[in-house]
């Protein structure tokens, strides 16, 4: 009989669940998101377990595990709702609305800039909804193998992965001190002076670390760590406390931030990376991802640099 499986899953509502649960990571919080009751969740993944025939989770302690079979199916949760947001966007075109959703995951420090590349677009197209997820690199290129998001950007793409690439803004790393450190009354500072700093670091993960250690393992020196902060402004504040230097994406650094931090003129800086967009190979792209690579083909990357602090010498 054809559609055997999908005869006996009968209604998308139990892919559309099983897909939350591997999304919110629980079925308390899936059943939080999609507004239903826990043992309504859990009935709903038995319904399915039995459908395919093979259990879809295991709990081990009080953390839940997908099994083989769970991420199959998540897999195949995501390729239909996929399908269903295409078959939308088109819909939409025909009746000349463009509508539908793109899912973005970007990692944290693009965050700055994303949404200024963003916001024409979105004026643009009212009815495209935008889903943005943030995350570390280590996050986001989990996010990335599971085929979660439509779009991603990152400074550094992971290697192993079957991906499309495409460069489209820099991505400068600078070394960034409080206001009156003694080393912003100076020019040309060599590295290996630098490299005697301690300093405060991202989280590991963390593409701007991966940079920063990248960087040093190059120059044969070792990073020497003060402290972990696992977000950008919390690291700026530790710098304009005067707990150490930081060496951040310059996106980070906006006119705010002028009068407490500086950057520190050391030779070799800014190290210069890019932000490209990357997607899977073989991505099926819904029209309202075709509208958004469309837009942004044309846009000057300069409109969507940011301001920023200056040198103190
Ligand atoms: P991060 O990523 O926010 O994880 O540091 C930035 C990057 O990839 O350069």
């Amino acid at each position: 009989m054809p559609h055997r499986l999908l005869n006996r899953i009968g209604t998308f509502r139990l892919l559309q669940v099983m897909k939350a649960v591997s999304d919110h990571g629980s079925i308390s919080a899936a059943a939080n998101a999609l507004h239903l009751t826990q043992p309504t969740v859990s009935m709903q993944l038995a319904k399915l377990a039995e459908a395919v025939g093979a259990p879809l989770y295991e709990v081990i302690g009080r953390q839940l595990y997908l099994t083989e079979a769970g991420w199959l199916a998540v897999e195949c949760a995501t390729d239909v709702m996929d399908a269903v947001d295409r078959l939308d966007a088109s819909i939409g075109d025909l009746s000349g609305l463009k509508r539908g959703r793109i899912r973005f995951g970007v990692v944290t420090t693009a965050k700055y800039f994303l949404p200024h590349l963003l916001g024409p677009f979105c004026k643009q197209y009212p009815e495209i909804d935008i889903e943005l997820n943030v995350g570390n690199r280590q996050h986001i290129i989990d996010r990335l193998k599971n085929n979660k998001d439509d779009l991603y950007v990152f400074s550094h793409p992971p290697e192993s992965l079957d991906i499309v690439i495409n460069e489209f803004l820099e991505n400068p790393l600078s070394v960034i001190a409080a206001i009156g450190h003694p080393l912003l009354a100076r020019a040309r500072i060599p590295f290996g002076e630098l490299a005697d700093y301690p300093l405060i670091l991202r989280e590991r993960g963390s593409g701007t670390r991966h940079a920063i250690e990248a960087h040093f393992h190059q120059q044969n020196r070792a990073v020497k760590e003060k402290m972990t902060i696992e977000s950008n402004e919390a690291i700026k504040h530790a710098v304009m406390a005067g707990l150490g230097l930081g060496i951040l994406s310059e996106h980070t650094l906006t006119q705010g931030d002028t009068g407490q931090l500086a950057r520190v003129d050391v030779v070799g800086f800014p190290i210069v990376h890019h932000w490209y967009w990357v997607h899977r190979k073989g991505k099926r792209f819904s029209r309202a991802v075709e509208h958004f690579l469309t837009s942004i083909k044309d846009r000057e990357p300069s409109l969507i640099t940011q301001p920023f602090v200056a040198r103190e010498h």
